[in-house]
């Protein structure tokens, strides 16, 4: 059913071009950015010999990455174009400390646990939260962060708290845990599902959707550049953010752990982090 559904979001993609925001019609994925307007960076490798990059296979010179950069502080487009950010960062850290190159390919969430299945990117880092369902197609590595669903509402929204959002029209980024939770908890039809989070901060500013639930450091970029939106108290869930590598590859899902476990150790991670979540 998975399968069916992504290759007829494909299909769409094909057909449909750059879309705006999905429907919620949940076969339906017709709201996913074309690849088309994938932007990809190459970062060399930390002074090590500069053989032609690699597609896919991590025993290249060059480690690719896929992401979906619209999830600030996690993974962003910078001024220059380029992918940037806190998952960005661990990952070319990573990347020097197995004295590999670094791409980065930005593409559809949805399309990264496929992604990295088929070997089309090497892994996925993206602010990803690990769940059973996904932990059946890939491998994750230990987690490197925590990540906790909160709601976004307009200023003076009669949203106060979860409980109230049995009835509303819940802003989400396609495939995404919160979406899932939403679509779960509160049907279907109560859901907007968006390509990104940030579609769904415009839809929520536009009046189009009631809330947005959206992970809380993404929700505090996003509130901070729109005004007259906040966050409510209220945590809908707490979730672990991992690498995810292909079951095909324990060899790379080794290497990317033993390098997470040096960097927090060394208290690169820390500071990468703190770079870029100032502590309160
Ligand atoms: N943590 C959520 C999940 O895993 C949302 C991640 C969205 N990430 C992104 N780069 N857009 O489903």
């Amino acid at each position: 059913m998975k399968k069916f559904a992504f290759f007829l979001a494909a299909l769409l993609m094909l057909t449909a071009g750059l879309a705006g925001c999905g429907g919620n019609d949940s076969g339906s994925d017709a709201g996913q950015q074309a690849d088309g307007g994938q932007q990809t960076e190459v970062q060399e490798p930390a002074g090590d010999d500069a053989g032609a990059p690699e597609e896919g296979g991590a025993d290249g010179d060059t480690l690719v990455m896929g992401t979906e950069a619209t999830f600030p502080p996690y993974e962003f487009v910078d001024a220059d174009g380029g992918i940037t950010g806190i998952d960005a960062e661990i990952a070319q850290a990573i990347a020097d400390k197995l004295g590999m190159g670094l791409e980065i390919k930005d593409m559809a969430f949805e399309s990264l646990v496929s992604a990295v299945q088929g070997g089309a990117i090497d892994f996925a880092m993206a602010g990803m939260t690990v769940n059973p369902e996904r932990a059946e197609s890939v491998d994750f590595s230990t987690s490197y962060a925590t990540g906790v669903q909160v709601v976004i509402v307009a200023e003076g929204s009669e949203i106060a708290s979860i409980d109230d959002l049995d009835g509303k029209t819940i802003g989400t980024q396609s495939g995404t845990t919160g979406d899932i939770y939403c679509t779960d908890d509160y049907g279907q039809e109560s859901v907007r599902q968006f390509s990104n989070g940030a579609l769904a901060v415009a839809a929520l500013v536009n009046g189009q959707v009631d809330c947005v639930v959206i992970d809380n450091e993404p929700a505090k970029n996003f509130v901070a550049a729109n005004p007259g939106l906040t966050i409510l108290e209220t945590e809908y869930a707490v979730e672990d953010y991992a690498i995810a590598v292909s079951k095909d590859n324990p060899e790379l899902l080794n290497q990317i752990n033993a390098a997470l476990a040096a960097l927090k150790e060394d208290g690169t991670l820390d500071s990468i982090i703190n770079k870029y979540i100032p502590a309160e």
